[in-house]
């Protein structure tokens, strides 16, 4: 059997965390985190915060991650982030198009691409989340919506991009809500992103790419999620606002992978 990709676990601390507790579960993870070997692990605090946290994390094992940015480099655009600023700020990932985005800000398929483009030129990693929602999923609609997610939200990026960046499938209807996707039917999604993945992209890029899951994962399920054949690491929310709670889920990935 073909190895595995390498894991990846990511965290996205979404609004919680203030620069100085965003400081203090930056150092907690450090020391729990810092000597697992094997597993890429991720945080994005929020923009607030992360400048602290990579000063904190320079040097360990753990990146710093955005959670959106804006798709010019810079201008009168009062609220907005750039991929320099970001960069500039100690970033090397960047989450966009996360279903909280779409629902509460408007993010479309469209901004989502102007995004993943700045990103890349920005040379930062986009971790692109596509998901349906739970009456999406209801009506059959699940593969559809992913589809175009991808579709539009890719649309334009070439070979060099598509090797680049990470994917996360997040149904809507798993996040905050203790409803984790059977592992079933989160390998069915990650295996037809792989598929997309493979008609778009090829072959190697489709076998390279990392495609993570998320929707209320935690120290307890990801063996479980990792050990399907497609799943090669986790989005986590609340589970990663902990540093017990999210070594455990690194651990664990590990455990699976290994
Ligand atoms: P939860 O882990 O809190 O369900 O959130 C998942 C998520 O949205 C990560 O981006």
């Amino acid at each position: 059997m073909m190895a595995k990709r390498r894991p990846l676990i990511a965290g996205n601390w979404k609004m919680f965390k203030t620069g100085p507790e965003a400081a203090e579960l930056a150092k907690g993870l450090k020391a729990a985190v810092s000597d697992m070997g094997g597993v890429d692990v991720l945080v994005a605090p929020a923009f607030t915060a992360i400048t602290v946290v990579a000063d904190i994390l320079k040097g360990s094992a753990i990146d710093v991650g955005g959670q959106d940015l804006f798709w010019e480099t810079e201008g009168a655009y009062t609220g907005q982030v750039s991929a320099p600023m970001l960069k500039a700020a100690g970033c090397s990932h960047v989450i966009v198009g996360h279903s909280e985005r779409r629902q509460y800000f408007g993010e479309t398929n469209e901004t989502v691409n102007r995004k993943i483009k700045a990103a890349l030129k920005g040379d930062l990693v986009p971790v692109l989340c596509v998901g349906e929602s739970e009456s999406e999923r209801e009506a059959q609609e699940t593969f559809s919506v992913v589809k175009e997610h991808l579709d539009k939200g890719l649309e334009g990026i070439d070979g060099d991009g598509l090797a680049k960046l990470i994917i996360a499938y997040e149904p809507v209807w798993a996040i905050g809500t203790g409803k984790t996707a059977t592992t079933e039917q989160a390998q069915e999604v990650h295996g037809f992103i792989r598929d997309w993945m493979e008609k778009v992209g090829g072959n190697s890029i489709a076998n390279t790419l990392r495609i993570l899951y998320g929707g209320s994962v935690k120290p307890g399920n990801i063996a479980g999620l990792m050990a399907m054949e497609d799943i090669d690491g986790a989005l986590v929310g609340g589970a990663s606002l902990d540093a017990d709670s999210f070594a455990g889920i690194v651990g664990g990935s590990l455990g699976a992978a290994g």
